[in-house]
């Protein structure tokens, strides 16, 4: 796997564009396959998550191609007129947690479907009970054997679905099974995060009936088939709050742009607290550095919209510099604490017990060779390594590729010092 060979103490200064969201593209990606038509996703990056599931619409006989438009990212064509299959194997599957997103949709439009358990990020157990006693209460059929999900939509039913907690998954699943057919279904305690939105919006542009996403309660009445369509998804909250974190702790002027402010309310008050001058115009976040960064208190991770659990482990980093205590408090994954480990190798002053985490700030943290354990915890190592007196390397680069698109291009371009080490360069054998 790649590495980050990041030089400590730059200043960030000057402008860049979130790119579309992760969490928006990845379940719009599944809902493709309730289309018989070539759909166009405007300004695709190519994040790695986003190329896996590319390869599972591919499996199902889904035609797939990129294509220069008109914005930085290319853009994607996707084609499941002629879906024919509807398994995904353990070697799809396995690569992403987003492919057990495609559950819903094949179940919607096969009427069968045998998908393998997902993968994901390494940040707790993740089952998907939630997702299976949904489609249940839709009238499925689901036999759960050998690490394979065998689903049988042939007695299927508009009904009322009770989410026992509110699983952006299994809120995804449940609308994408319920697009195609008829009657009407009512999804009770979905999630409500701003994917779930862009999901609603992308499918009704294909010609869906679905309301409430962002509620509490999402309507869904079946229709007999979707359209054609082009689309571009919502700007990465998550990237931008990456970003915003990352001026807290070392910004001297830094514009993010293509941001909607709306969906980092909670990120916003929290960064208010520290050194940093910051303003909202229009899509841009626009901050000043302020010195060393005073702490932002506690931040307690929940579903939306409170503060979000993907921004825990980069407020951890830059809890690890603030000027006093911090507390954080992860609510959703029981295992989402791995980057910790790393940080304390650069000296931050970290104590972690039952899911509570307090830190005491340090002046300085010093660059050491740590290693990404998952997504958001290896950007957390990134921005660790932006302030630390000397040089980090930042091993298992390949997991930070899942959601950021050139992360290093964008530092770069913003004074940072960090390059990338492929993986054929290093002299130790490669993973
Ligand atoms: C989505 O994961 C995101 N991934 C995650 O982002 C994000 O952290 C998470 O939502 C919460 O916001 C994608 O959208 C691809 P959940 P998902 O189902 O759907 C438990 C990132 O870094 N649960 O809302 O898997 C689960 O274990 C990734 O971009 C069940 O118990 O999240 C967790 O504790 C990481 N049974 C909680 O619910 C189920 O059937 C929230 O999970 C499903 C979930």
């Amino acid at each position: 796997m790649d590495s980050f060979y990041i030089v400590g103490g730059s200043r960030l200064e000057g402008e860049v564009v979130v790119d579309c969201a992760k969490n928006a593209l990845l379940p719009i990606l599944a809902g493709s396959i309730l289309i018989e038509g070539e759909i166009l996703l405007k300004n695709v990056p190519k994040y790695s998550d986003v190329l896996a599931m590319c390869k599972i619409l591919e499996h199902l006989g889904a035609k797939v191609r990129f294509e220069k438009g008109d914005f930085a990212n290319e853009d994607l064509y996707i084609d499941c007129r002629d879906i024919i299959y509807s398994d995904v194997s353990n070697e799809l599957a396995s690569k992403v947690r987003s492919s057990i997103f495609t559950l819903g949709p094949i179940l919607g439009r096969k009427g069968i479907a045998k998908v393998a358990y997902p993968g994901g990020c390494d940040i707790g157990l993740r089952p998907i009970d939630i997702h299976i006693t949904a489609l249940k209460q839709l009238g499925c059929k689901i036999v759960d054997k050998n690490g394979y999900i065998y689903a049988d939509a042939s007695k299927r039913r508009a009904e009322d679905v009770v989410l026992s907690f509110p699983s952006v998954g299994a809120t995804e699943n449940a609308i994408m099974f319920a697009v195609l057919g008829e009657g009407e279904t009512r999804i009770f305690n979905p999630a409500r995060e701003p994917e779930i939105v862009d999901l609603q919006n992308f499918l009704n542009c294909a010609g869906a009936d679905i309301k409430g996403a962002g509620s509490n309660l999402i309507v869904i009445k079946g229709v007999k088939r979707l359209h054609t369509c082009s689309y571009k998804a919502i700007s990465d909250r998550i990237e931008a709050g990456t970003f915003m974190i990352a001026g807290a702790m070392c910004a001297k002027n830094l514009v993010i742009s293509n941001v909607n402010s709306a969906h980092n309310q909670e990120l916003l008050c929290k960064l208010s607290k520290t050194a940093c001058k910051i303003k909202v115009i229009d899509d841009k976040i626009i901050m000043k550095g302020g010195g060393r960064p005073q702490s932002f208190g506690e931040v307690e991770t929940a579903v939306y919209p409170g503060f979000p659990t993907d921004l825990q482990a980069p407020m951890v980093s830059l809890a690890c510099i603030c000027d006093g205590y911090s507390l954080i408090i992860e609510n959703l994954f029981e295992s989402r604490y791995k980057h910790i480990g790393e940080l304390l190798k650069m000296g931050c002053d970290i104590k972690c017990k039952n899911g509570v985490c307090i830190v005491k700030g340090r002046e300085k943290i010093y660059g050491a060779e740590v290693i990404s354990p998952d997504l958001r915890g290896g950007a957390s190592l990134v921005l660790a390594g932006l302030v630390a007196e000397g040089y980090t390397t930042v091993d298992n680069v390949d997991l930070i590729d899942r959601g950021y698109y050139r992360l290093e291009d964008k530092l770069s371009s913003l004074g940072a010092e960090i390059k990338r080490i492929k993986c054929e360069k290093r002299v130790d054998n490669c993973d």
